[in-house]
């Protein structure tokens, strides 16, 4: 055991430190990966040490830079040392958090780490939570919470009598939502037809009027989903216009806050939620911008009742503590990751001061980023920060949409090959657009003025 977990740690630590001089993107081909790593099943064992070796070695060409601090593609997050070593721990240690008897210590510390983001989070503290995988089944527990209530409301009792024949549920959401939205949706039994866009401005945010509209043409139960920075161009909805208005409406107002709602942690960037806190349910990521290694999603939700009947579970084997949090009642899992154990060493290590300068630390990051590439010949902003995300494209001189949409992913592409920083593309508004995501703790000046030189790089030999 022990020379297998020192050549882990071997490999981890030479994995990290190459940050500096190796590639952010993965160099190895699906090809090579696939020469690498296959052959029978072994008939017989190995030696561990001696099979860490091997994975780790013809891994690393195929392992992606996502905790790399010139990595700015998706919204990935890197992981704090503290919230690292931890979740080391937490595989060592092997607990199963699915109970307090299982794993006492997993109880206790998610029952803390749970208090924390509320207050963090400036969300309100008698409010239920979940550690989920990801911010995917944080919806998906948040909504079965909805789905619930909102049903319970209309005399139908969803747990006992399941969603066919229930009365039908709309889910009123900007056409900027997130696709694991709509995939909570589907899991829950509701449909897709469910789901009904409501007007955006050029900006991604919902129309106060066009709620209005929306809800007058609705009947019975009603769910709203709004965005706290959408992943293109960080959109906040107005919560503060939109929140009143589907409360008056009985609708249960649930937020998606994947990265967004770290925005609540930074005194600057606080004001772009102001009135998310009037809600019903809030999700976020830990292993966003948190920066706890993946895999961790946080669900909150404040009619805890609706969140415990939507989850609770009891089997004669289960031995339920009557004073200490049971994890099963509030998630969709059984057994699970001790997930939460990292969330209260990261939080531990950064506190209230060392996260809130981490957001802003990343926002500043990604405007001088986004300006930066912006005043370069050959680039153009097309959507600046509001947050830590924003969108540039790589136009040619008198190109038509389809060349500069071209021209913009050979352009990132040939920026990702440099090995010196690596983005992802979307399409904004029906082009092609490269994203920047600032989400990693590390991200130092001296990153973005790497990077900024890469792209100049770049584009200079396009020119030539
Ligand atoms: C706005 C938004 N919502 C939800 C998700 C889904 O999160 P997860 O991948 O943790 O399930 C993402 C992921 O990028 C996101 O950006």
């Amino acid at each position: 055991m022990e020379d297998a977990l020192n050549r882990a740690h071997a490999h981890a630590t030479d994995w990290l430190a190459s940050f500096a001089t190796g590639p952010v993107g993965h160099t190895a081909s699906e090809t090579d990966l696939r020469a690498a790593f296959t052959k029978p099943l072994p008939e017989t064992g190995a030696n561990a040490g001696q099979v860490v070796d091997f994975i780790a070695t013809r891994a690393r060409p195929g392992l992606m830079g996502s905790p790399n601090p010139r990595f700015f593609a998706w919204v990935n997050g890197g992981a704090t040392p503290a919230a690292l070593a931890t979740d080391w721990m937490v595989s060592a240690w092997d607990q199963n958090a699915a109970l307090y008897a299982v794993s006492p210590v997993a109880s206790i510390i998610e029952e803390i780490a749970g208090g924390w983001i509320k207050d963090l989070l400036h969300l309100p503290a008698e409010a239920s939570f979940a550690f989920t995988t990801g911010c995917q089944m944080a919806h998906m527990t948040a909504l079965a919470a909805a789905r619930h209530a909102v049903l319970r409301e209309a005399g139908w009792d969803v747990e006992q009598d399941g969603t066919f024949g229930a009365p039908p549920v709309t889910i009123l959401t900007s056409s900027n939502r997130h696709g694991s939205l709509e995939r909570a949706i589907r899991y829950l039994g509701f449909g897709r037809r469910a789901l009904k866009s409501v007007e955006t401005d050029t900006q991604g945010r919902m129309q106060p009027d066009a709620l209005k509209a929306a809800l007058a043409q609705t009947d019975g139960p009603v769910i709203l989903a709004l965005n706290a920075a959408d992943l293109n161009i960080g959109a906040f909805d107005p919560f503060a216009e939109l929140v009143p208005l589907a409360k008056a409406a009985g609708a249960w107002v649930h937020i998606d806050g994947a990265f967004g709602l770290f925005a609540r942690a930074s005194k600057t960037y606080r004001p772009l939620t102001d009135g998310m806190e009037q809600a019903d349910s809030w999700v976020t990521d830990g292993h966003k911008w948190l920066n706890v290694p993946f895999d961790c999603g946080i669900a909150i939700i404040r009619d805890t009742k609706a969140h415990r009947a939507a989850m609770t579970l009891a089997a004669d084997y289960v031995a339920p503590s009557h004073t200490a949090r049971d994890q099963i009642d509030w998630n969709p899992e059984w057994s699970r990751r001790a997930r939460a154990i990292p969330v209260y060493a990261a939080l531990s290590e950064m506190g209230r001061e060392g996260v809130e300068a981490m957001i802003d630390r990343c926002c500043k990051h990604c405007r001088t980023l986004t300006e930066g590439i912006g005043a370069l010949d050959g680039a153009e902003i097309v959507s600046p920060p509001t947050l830590n995300q924003a969108l540039v494209r790589f136009p040619l001189p008198q190109g038509t949409d389809e060349e500069n949409d071209a021209h913009t992913s050979a352009t990132m592409d040939a920026i990702n090959a440099t090995g010196e920083a690596y983005f992802s593309g979307t399409i904004w508004k029906g082009r092609t657009a490269m994203r920047i995501s600032v989400v990693n703790w590390q991200t130092s000046d001296a990153d973005i003025s790497r990077t900024l030189a890469a792209i100049a790089g770049v584009l200079e030999r396009e020119d030539k």
